[in-house]
């Protein structure tokens, strides 16, 4: 798959650590940075691998900041993005499975280097169940549509 990365600078290491999972895994991974040093405000990042996951550049993005909740917030907030903060591997398999997730967002400062990458790992591995689930997803979807529409009424 063709994976995005992005942190903030709380996060580099970790989303390097991320980046070289997915890498292992057999993915092709463009990664936004920051580089080492760089300061970045985690919306800025956040609304960019966003934005290319939406538009259907990549098929997964990940993303990393100190708790993984504010770049996800910023993420969401993109249209047709399912992001997900995850601490353990079992929500991010069950992210990918029931919601269909296509943004997963880790926290640096609340999870290691070893559990981050089964996190990835699951996110990467497992896949979309449909069925149902794709009903429910559906429902998420309209909520965005109307909450679209009322915003250009
Ligand atoms: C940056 O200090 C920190 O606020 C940010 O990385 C993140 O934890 C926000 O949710």
């Amino acid at each position: 798959m063709r994976i995005v990365i992005a942190s903030d600078h709380a996060a580099v290491e970790l989303r390097q650590e991320m980046a070289d999972e997915a890498r292992a895994l057999g993915h092709e991974v463009t990664d936004l940075g920051p580089a080492p040093g760089e300061a970045v405000d985690y919306p800025v990042n956040g609304a960019a691998v966003g934005r290319l996951v939406a538009a259907g550049e990549y098929d997964l993005g990940l993303l990393a900041c100190g708790t993984g909740v504010g770049i996800s917030i910023a993420a969401n907030k993109v249209r047709g993005v399912r992001a997900v903060v995850c601490s353990e591997p079992y929500s991010a398999k069950l992210s990918r499975q029931h919601n269909n997730a296509n943004v997963l967002s880790v926290g640096a400062r609340v999870v290691g280097p070893g559990l981050a990458r089964l996190i990835v790992r699951e996110f990467l591995t497992a896949e979309f169940e449909g069925g149902r689930h794709a009903r429910r997803v559906g429902l998420i979807d309209e909520l965005e549509s109307a909450a679209a529409e009322a915003s250009l009424s």
